[in-house]
């Protein structure tokens, strides 16, 4: 007894330690907040930081969940040889430094994201942080950091292997623990040595790809494994479209969990360059691949359709669902006879979600994308067993009107705090701040639910007509009948 007493301590210890590397409570659900690299690169500044996030708390995005404020690359100034090498921040670019950035941040309620890299410089060629873990941990937690995005640029050939990438990633991942602050660990490694096999052990999400880029799905060599080889792609890349993206998170799902997620990079959600279809399905796929949803477009500009789209209550709680379990893809199809992987194609995703009747069925989410330049209402069906209620995710999408109106109610234009708040212009408006979406699901708000659209019977098809480019997203309720069984339905 004893000694099976001592085996199962020394087992609980052996969790404990392991699970020690990564468990800083974060990311329970997929990160969700705003960083400036897709619209704005390295024209960072306290303003830019301090202006967004007025206007997050103003147009409602942080009552919506839009929690970090990530600053990218090109902030720093070297290091200070006098104190400890630490980073210096560019005082042109913030001259009230780092900490002041990250209390203004906290006094609205949002967290602080931080860059670096896990090279000797950034991809911007600024000082990176190999080398200099421990002093960077430190100086980010002095700051008041709550998040760090960490790159891969200029690794000095510690890469090629999963074993050397996970080394040099996991220094980072203990010297943040060894701070004592929790910080959100975001890995950056452009799904570089398949990160989704190790990422878990030591952060909290990790980049499946190369960047990301405003774009639909155009071909493009400098992103690798474009085809059905991306099941296997441990390389980087850039100018990766969302159906690139996509195909690759397709092989992968199974390894998202809370606490860890596959990153599918920053969301392209309103930089101009992809029709609003498009951004729908974007936004839909990466909500439903558990990706964290951090906004990439510059907030200050933004276009009302735009912040309807990102304002998606009943799709964001698909993304924050607490099963934490990624969709999966069921099928893809070229259209035409052409390969699916290349020319266009039709695709359903679809994966089990928290119930929201009673806990013996899982609701389920399903997504069909329409790859295609024409509607195409015939092939996106799938043939069901039991009756489901059908809700419309996107029905209830707020009108530009709506939008507009908000966008016209802030007076943030500079670094002031106006105290206005979304909810009190956008009717009906989730507040996940006041309730959280696992709360929200279990007490039915139907601004989580979507809008009925039919009950499909057994033996019957849900059926969709979807925007060419884009997507149709639905929440499936379980309509039990006693003869029948719990079983993978789609
Ligand atoms: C890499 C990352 C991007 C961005 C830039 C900054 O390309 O993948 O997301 O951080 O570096 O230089």
């Amino acid at each position: 007894m004893a000694l099976r007493n001592l085996i199962f301590t020394a087992a609980a210890a052996l969790f404990a330690a392991k699970a020690g590397a990564v468990d800083n409570g974060l990311a329970i659900t997929p990160q969700m907040g705003w960083d400036n690299w897709n619209a704005l690169g390295c024209d960072v500044s306290e303003d830019l930081l301090l202006q967004t996030a007025e206007l997050i708390v103003d147009y409602g995005l942080k009552d919506l969940g839009y929690h970090y404020v990530v600053l990218d690359d090109c902030w720093s100034k070297g290091r200070n040889a006098s104190n400890n090498n630490s980073l210096i921040a560019d005082s042109s670019k913030f001259p009230n430094g780092m900490a002041a950035v990250a209390d203004r941040l906290h006094e609205l309620g949002l967290g602080f994201g931080m860059y670096s890299d896990a090279g000797k410089y950034t991809c911007g060629g600024y000082a990176g942080s190999l080398g200099y873990e421990t002093v960077d941990a430190n100086t980010f937690a002095s700051w008041g950091v709550d998040y760090l995005k960490y790159d891969n640029c200029y690794n000095m050939g510690q890469a090629g292997n999963q074993q050397i990438s996970e080394a040099r990633y996991a220094k980072m991942a203990n010297a943040l623990n060894a701070t004592g602050r929790p910080i959100l660990y975001s890995l950056c490694n452009w799904g570089e040595d398949y990160p989704w096999n190790w990422g878990s052990t030591i952060a909290n999400s990790w980049r499946i790809s190369g960047d990301v880029y405003d774009n639909w799905d155009t071909y493009d060599s400098r992103c690798p494994c474009t085809g059905a080889d991306a099941w296997n792609c441990g390389l980087p890349g850039f100018h990766c479209s969302i159906l690139n993206i996509a195909n690759k998170a397709s092989f992968i799902v199974s390894k998202a969990q809370p606490g860890a997620w596959n990153d599918l990079d920053m969301l392209e959600v309103g930089n101009g360059a992809m029709t609003d279809a498009e951004y729908v399905a974007h936004f839909s796929l990466w909500a439903a691949v558990k990706s964290p949803l951090i906004m990439g477009n510059d907030i200050r500009t933004i276009a009302p359709a735009d912040l309807s789209i990102l304002s998606n209550a009943a799709v964001i709680a698909v993304n924050q669902d607490p099963s934490g379990s990624s969709a999966g893809r069921r099928w893809l199809y070229g259209i035409n006879g052409s390969d699916p992987f290349v020319g266009p194609s039709i695709q359903l995703w679809s994966g089990s979600l928290k119930s929201t009747t009673g806990g013996t069925y899982s609701d389920m989410v399903v997504l069909l994308i329409n790859g295609a330049d024409e509607t195409d209402p015939k092939a996106q069906r799938k043939q069901v067993k039991m009756s489901w209620e059908v809700r419309d995710l996107w029905a209830n999408r707020m009108s530009t009107d709506e939008a507009a109106a908000i966008i016209a109610a802030s007076t943030a234009t500079g670094n002031v705090t106006t105290g206005y708040n979304a909810t009190e212009v956008g009717t009906g408006r989730y507040n996940v701040t006041a309730t959280s979406y696992a709360a929200g699901l279990a007490a039915n708000d139907t601004l989580l639910l979507g809008n009925v659209t039919t009950t499909v019977q057994p033996s019957g098809t849900v059926t969709a007509t979807v925007d060419p480019h884009g997507a149709a997203m639905f929440r499936l309720r379980a309509v039990p009948t006693a003869a029948v069984k719990k079983r993978d339905e789609l």
